[in-house]
């Protein structure tokens, strides 16, 4: 009998190596298998197909006995499964991350074989045809990207792989790396004939040792099959700035994680000045796919011009946590109350936060908006790196918008005056506005003159109107990301729930 256990870090967190020796010491044959990405399930065992989990050491003599009392029946039927669309995750739960076999099995290297009889602008088309767009956060066409480094005249170019994934709820990146790591490489390797470039980079960050362990591993036993492209990977220290591109190619110089100004864009000068391909690891493992199945099918997924699908994160308080793949729009409401099951704690939701600690807090009554970056950017919000982060009632929102101004305090590259000093005063005027909650209100100061005045003689609504006009400031003054988007958890928490900020809806308004 064959039992399969993840060897995912966040089952092996879960205790799957010890439930994974317990059935080798009843004499069974244990796979060491990806995730499938139903996280409260962790550590899931699989024997002939019939799933069972969250299993304990205590669990496994009772399984093996046939109870059946943490049977979840065939994992692939499972509601949570069979609802998915799954491209970038078609072998979680299925394959041994680093076995060369079962990836070759299961379609491995198709899209780089058909890749190297086409020619470069063919893969290029393909690619912009299929209408894959940037998975990191920014959602720019990846095709466009790729046909702007092919046309820059240099011989040397370089594909980077940002798999700095630093998003809070965010945990793709590193299932692919950890699971699934052939695919990345395969889709970089890709990118390199697409845009003429023989080298590449994976910058990690070191929070990721099983990835950045897998990775290496799978860097050495697919040498042969992707030479002469070579692969390396660089580990970084996991500062939330080196996500951004800018700063993570300086970091991969050796120098210090600071944002560069663009122009000029990485396509034309990226790595060591060179053109540079970067882009997501979801990016990158969904090229193969593309190559490999033609740019019809993905295209055909999704909805408006988010095409294909998106790999969903749900964590924070929810009782279903895990990897939701799917095409673009879905709703909220679908994702975190259907197949998320609510919250885990029981009580109802208050807010959900979506793209990382710099998305914005969406309230109830917006969560039938579909999943897709026009429609989110419509409604003040961004789907980021797909992290959706589930709040119950007991969330305070002024609470909340005090950590993204101190988030980006502690994060900040430091580089732009909005966001450095920015930053600090928000997590200030946060400060005094949580200390002031309930004190009676007064008319709002014309802001020149608030902003003269000593903090002690601020209203509270005055302090708002400071805070309301710094995010203004920070959002479009800021050089990056992290600065610009700082403002979006803020000002969302204090517009849908003034009342954490010790004000009443009619006042805000
Ligand atoms: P952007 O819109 O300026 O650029 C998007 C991408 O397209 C970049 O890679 C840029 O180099 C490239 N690009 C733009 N025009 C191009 C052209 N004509 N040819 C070739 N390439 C071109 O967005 P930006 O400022 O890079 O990122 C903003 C987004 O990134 C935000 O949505 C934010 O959520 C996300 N972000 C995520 C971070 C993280 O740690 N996960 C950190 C910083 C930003
Ligand atoms: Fe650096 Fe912040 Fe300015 Fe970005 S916004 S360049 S992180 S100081």
């Amino acid at each position: 009998m064959i039992v399969r256990v993840s060897a995912d870090s966040l089952a092996v967190a879960c205790g799957a190596d010890g439930v994974a020796a317990e059935f080798q010491k009843a004499g069974h044959e244990v796979q060491r298998v990806s995730s499938w990405g139903m996280h409260w399930l962790e550590p899931l065992v699989e024997i002939d197909v019939e799933g069972f989990g969250p299993v304990t050491l205590d669990d496994v003599a009772g399984i093996l006995n046939g109870d059946k009392g943490l049977s979840i029946g065939k994992i692939d039927e499972h509601p949570f499964i069979a609802r998915q669309t799954r491209l970038t995750f078609a072998r979680a739960g299925k394959t041994r991350p680093l076995s060369l076999k079962d990836y070759e099995a299961t379609g491995g290297w198709r899209g780089l074989q058909k890749a190297r009889e086409l020619a470069p602008e063919t893969i290029l088309e393909q690619v912009t045809a299929s209408g894959l767009r940037g998975r990191g956060g920014a959602g720019f066409p990846a095709g466009i990207k790729w046909k702007t480094v092919a046309a820059a005249p240099c011989t040397e170019k370089y594909i980077v792989c940002n798999a700095d994934e630093g998003d809070s709820g965010t945990f793709a990146d590193r299932m692919v790396m950890e699971g699934d790591p052939f695919q990345l490489i395969e889709g970089m390797a890709i990118a390199g004939l697409a845009v003429g470039a023989g080298k590449g980079f994976i910058y990690l960050r070191s929070e990721y040792p099983h990835a950045i362990q897998t990775m290496r591993a799978a860097i050495e036993a697919s040498r042969e099959i992707v030479a002469p492209f070579t692969l390396e990977v660089r580990v970084g220290a996991g500062a939330y700035v080196c996500g951004e591109e800018t700063s993570l190619l300086n970091s991969l110089e050796g120098k210090r994680g600071e944002v560069r100004a663009k122009p000029p864009l990485p396509a034309i000068a990226g790595l060591f000045g060179l053109p540079t391909v970067v882009n997501n690891v979801l990016t990158l493992a969904a090229v193969p796919h593309i190559i490999a199945d033609g740019p019809e099918k993905y295209a055909g997924l999704g909805l408006g011009r988010s095409r294909g699908t998106m790999p969903v994160q749900l964590a924070g308080n929810i009782k279903y946590g895990g990897l939701f793949e799917a095409g673009f729009g879905m709703s909220l409401r679908e994702l975190v109350e259907d197949i998320g099951g609510s919250t885990a704690s029981g009580r109802p939701i208050k807010a959900v936060q979506v793209g990382g600690p710099l998305g914005a807090y969406i309230p109830l009554d917006q969560f039938d908006i579909p999943f897709d970056y026009e429609t989110y950017a419509g409604a003040g919000a961004l789907i980021g790196h797909g992290g959706i982060v589930v709040f119950d009632d007991t969330a305070d929102m002024a609470r909340l918008a005090r950590f993204a101004m101190h988030f980006c305090a502690e994060e900040s590259c430091g580089k732009c005056t909005p966001c450095r000093i920015g930053a600090v005063r928000g997590r200030e005027i946060m400060d005094r506005i949580i200390a002031g909650n309930g004190r009676k209100t007064g008319p709002v100061e014309h802001l020149p003159q608030m902003h003269n005045a000593r903090p002690e003689d601020r209203s509270h609504v005055d302090e708002i109107a400071l805070l309301t006009d710094l995010c203004h400031t920070m959002k479009y003054g800021s050089l990056c990301a992290l600065g610009g988007f700082t403002p979006y958890p803020v000002m969302s928490a204090l517009r849908y729930w003034p009342e954490d900020f010790g004000l009443t809806r009619e006042l805000l308004e």
